[in-house]
């Protein structure tokens, strides 16, 4: 078994009607168990990248291995299922559908990947309780389960978001900005918390922020433009 989460070589994303690629990468390496902080400004390609490390998007050479599966031979299809099963993604809207109660949000993350209800399983746990333990552990009080996640404030979402992330354990947890709406408190209780959450399962993260106060959560602290050689257009060219 390798020692490595991600590996990426020669990746390369260019969005449809651009000229210019916005992601031109030699090389990118995250080591299981790693926990990362991926910097850089705004537009620079931050919310790109994370969007081929969770397959959502493709790149359009080289290869990128996560975990087992070289998402760039995937189909969208398949991609979609790796994800279900393997990643869990905060983005940065957080995508919690808002007509369902937070509680609801975060079952949902298991009831599409058999894998994860696997792994809950062989914790002996139930989708809905640890839904709720997760939920508890991020400050989301019993009163909330039930409300409409529409209706929540922002930084309640985010920390539903990233409930919903951990549910049954995947292997790779993917943080777009998730701590843009809350205080510097909460910010590093939240942190703190997903820390031990990815310690204790044994998660992979990798984790943006523009937060330079965040920095000593993480192992390692990756500077996009110093690994991006696209030319992308925030650098007032
Ligand atoms: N859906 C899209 N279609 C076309 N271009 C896009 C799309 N999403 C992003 N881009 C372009 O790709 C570049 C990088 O955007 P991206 O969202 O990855 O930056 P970012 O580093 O995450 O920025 P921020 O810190 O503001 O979130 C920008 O120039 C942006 O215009
Ligand atoms: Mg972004």
């Amino acid at each position: 078994m390798s020692n490595w989460c991600i590996q990426g070589q020669q990746l390369e994303f260019c969005w449809p009607g651009n000229k210019q690629p916005t992601l031109s990468i030699a090389e990118f390496a995250v080591a299981k168990g790693e926990r990362v902080l991926l910097r850089g400004p705004s537009g620079s390609g931050k919310s790109t990248l994370l969007s081929l490390l969770a397959g959502v998007h493709q790149t359009q050479s080289g290869t990128l291995m996560v975990l087992d599966a070289d998402l760039s031979k995937l189909s969208q299809r398949q991609r979609d299922r790796f994800r279900a099963d393997h990643v869990g993604y905060i983005f940065q809207q957080f995508n919690l559908l808002p007509y369902l109660s937070a509680l609801q949000n975060v079952v949902l993350a298991a009831s599409f990947s058999k894998a994860r209800q696997a792994r809950l399983q062989a914790q002996n746990v139930s989708a809905e309780d640890e839904s709720k333990r997760l939920l508890t552990r991020l400050g989301i009080a019993e009163s909330l389960w039930h409300a409409q996640a529409g209706n929540l404030s922002v930084g309640q979402q985010q920390r539903v978001a990233a409930a919903r992330a951990l549910l049954g354990a995947p292997e790779l947890l993917i943080a777009d900005e998730p701590t843009s709406a809350l205080d510097t408190d909460a910010r590093d209780n939240f942190l703190q918390l997903l820390q031990e959450e990815c310690e204790q399962q044994n998660i992979t993260l990798v984790f943006v922020t523009h937060d330079a106060t965040l920095s000593h959560h993480f192992d390692r602290i990756i500077e996009l433009a110093d690994m991006n050689t696209a030319e992308v257009s925030h650098a007032g060219n």
